[in-house]
């Protein structure tokens, strides 16, 4: 999701809002919408893209000297007008924009119903200008009220706030980014925006002008000043100024900081490429998927209702990365003693298994890949109970299964999967510690709650960027893998395809020597993931051996914990951890690999040429 507000310059305001949502849009599109604060709030919001609510904007006035907006990835409740944000209180003076979760939203909204509140949204946020009233109804000031309504708040956090007849912005942010823009020159040039409009076109006698955003971008074209938010802390911006303050209402002394990038370089937050943006999210990406649904201490997952379900038979159907995805799932439900299986969605309705009491469940990112949804109609058909895993709410796969998952990897903009693939892995973990019996259920939760940091330091570390400019002008590459680590060797592989063009392959690392052996030369590097010291590490050994007879250069992705480096020409190494986490890792190991190749061959690594991101047709 984005936010952004903006108070000084009143006749702009609107205009400023609608810009930077427009410029937020890669953060999320499935609904927007606007809150402008005069003598009352006017609020104004649309499921759909940002151009749905310019049209539903049009023909109104509104205005008013302090604005927030809000572009909305769904995370409670699917994309329509109602749940779209701003969010108001019963008495339509307080409006609300949020990004991040409210944990604690169910036993707010219960709180506040009975006592009288009305809800016209599933969403979480909706409980934040409900708690603002209920303080201005016990007499507290605005500011008061908002950070009384903030204190109560579990969860991840961005929040902004107006109330009627009030030019000022209340926000406050926890785990979930906000940054202040200042804007105090009194005269400057105008910014175009990409459609060569300018929403600011007179430069005399301007007043100063401060803005409030997820990300720079929303802003940027206005100005390049800029202050940081951190968690904890609380800011109010109007006509007069802004302040930043601590919880106990202590102003923070903040660096104005100047941001030195092009505009142009929005939504891609100073990223070369969207993709390596979004594999460098996958810390928060997997913080997000987990939050509020893992009790390490208890060894308990909580997922909702979905913990009823108690599978005794699973069949996963799905395409691209996310049949890789499932595969891996079918083996974590299988370690739990329950059969499992994973299809290709294509090919699920040509040869249909046997359903009985399974339940069938779709992979997929999107929610809206045409051989999944077949394959999941196919399943209801035959009587199947069906389960969506997949990031996007209200998605065709969400509304049309009996039951959703919901990753909450946030929108994935380049085409080649890369968080949502690690997204799918945690909540497949979730999945299964939250409906079978699988031994170890603590160290495995505590294997994902390490999984951000340990990602984090492969990030920092990498020297996949080393490998790639090493390996850049092979013939193929060829990736292997045993058990949880053989999923992640056909997704190395499909990731090096999708976006470098050049010929990979992901094989069962006992398979190699069945067959594709034959291709295997000195210039073909092979990627060998090789996790842990037990059995399935020495017999990946033992194939990796066999490449290197054949004078193949080995890379070993590997933890450190078996002797694959004496055997390999180039480490990428992992954090160690438990089986289940340690595909996700390797997994980032080969994503940068697959991009540096990518990116030192010059490749449209955001759109790789014949692929979509969701792929509608049969
Ligand atoms: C397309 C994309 C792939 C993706 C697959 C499944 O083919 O190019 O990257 O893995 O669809 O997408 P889904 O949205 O169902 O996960």
């Amino acid at each position: 999701c984005g936010i952004i507000g903006c108070v000084g310059r009143e006749d702009e305001t609107l205009d400023v809002l609608v810009h930077g949502l427009s410029k937020l849009e890669y953060r999320g599109y499935d609904s927007a919408g606007v809150a402008l604060s005069g003598d009352r709030v006017d609020v104004c919001k649309k499921s759909g893209k940002i151009e749905d609510l310019k049209g539903a904007l049009e023909p109104r006035s509104i205005g008013g000297a302090a604005g927030i907006g809000h572009t909305r990835w769904s995370t409670h409740g699917p994309p329509t007008d109602a749940n779209a944000h701003p969010h108001l209180d019963c008495s339509g003076d307080v409006a609300v924009v949020h990004n991040g979760i409210i944990e604690n939203y169910q036993s707010l909204r219960d709180e506040l119903v009975s006592a009288g509140h009305t809800f016209k949204s599933d969403t979480d946020t909706e409980v934040v200008p409900h708690l603002v009233e209920d303080a201005l109804v016990d007499g507290a000031d605005n500011e008061a009220a908002v950070r009384e309504a903030i204190s109560r708040l579990e969860g991840s956090y961005a929040v902004a706030v107006v109330v009627s007849g009030d030019d000022t912005i209340y926000a406050a942010r926890n785990d979930s980014p906000l940054v202040l823009g200042i804007d105090e020159s009194e005269a400057r040039s105008p910014s175009e925006d990409s459609s060569g409009r300018s929403p600011r076109e007179s430069n005399d006698e301007r007043g100063p002008a401060y803005y409030l955003a997820s990300d720079v971008p929303a802003f940027r074209d206005f100005t390049d000043r800029v202050v940081y938010l951190a968690d904890g802390e609380f800011a109010t911006l109007s006509a007069d100024g802004w302040r930043v303050s601590d919880v106990d209402g202590n102003t923070v002394d903040k660096d104005v900081d100047t941001v030195d990038w092009d505009p142009e370089e929005t939504g891609k937050s100073g990223y070369d490429h969207f993709m390596l943006k979004e594999i460098n999210e996958q810390p928060r990406a997997i913080r997000q998927c987990l939050r509020g649904r893992v009790d390490e201490m208890a060894a308990q997952v909580d997922i909702g209702d979905l913990g009823d379900l108690a599978p005794t038979g699973v069949q996963f159907v799905a395409c691209g990365t996310s049949y890789h995805a499932a595969l891996y799932g079918a083996q974590l439900l299988r370690s739990a003693g329950i059969p499992a299986q994973a299809f290709l969605a294509s090919e699920y309705a040509t040869s249909p298994p046997p359903i009985g009491d399974a339940l069938v469940v779709g992979v997929t990112q999107s929610g809206e890949t045409a051989d999944t949804l077949s394959a999941l109609r196919e399943a209801r058909k035959r009587g199947a109970r069906t389960l969506a895993v997949t990031n996007t709410v209200g998605s065709t796969a969400a509304r049309e299964c009996d039951h959703a998952l919901y990753i909450r990897a946030g929108p994935e903009i380049g085409v080649a999967a890369s968080k949502t693939f690690a997204s799918q892995l945690a909540a497949l973990n979730l999945f299964t510690l939250g409906t079978t019996r699988v031994d170890g259920k603590r160290d495995i939760i505590g294997a994902l709650r390490d999984l951000p940091s340990n990602i984090q330091a492969i990030l920092d570390e990498s020297r996949a960027e080393a490998v790639a400019e090493t390996y850049v002008d092979s013939g193929a590459y060829f990736f292997i893998g045993r058990g949880l680590q053989y999923p992640v060797a056909l997704e190395g592989a499909l990731k090096m395809k999708e976006i470098t063009y050049k010929h990979a392959e992901g094989f069962a690392a006992g398979e190699l020597k069945h067959g594709p052996l034959a291709l295997v030369t000195e210039d073909t590097p092979v990627f060998a993931v090789v996790t842990g010291d037990g059995e399935m590490a020495r017999k990946t050994i033992g194939n990796v051996k066999e490449v290197e007879a054949r004078d193949a250069p080995v890379v070993a992705v590997t933890d450190g914990q078996s002797d694959v480096e004496r055997y390999a020409d180039h480490v990428l190494e992992v954090p160690e951890t438990r089986p289940q986490a340690a595909a996700v890792l390797a997994n980032v190991q080969l994503q940068l690999v697959s991009y540096y190749v990518a990116d030192e061959l010059g490749r449209s690594i955001d759109k790789p040429r014949n692929l979509a991101k969701s792929v509608t047709v049969e």
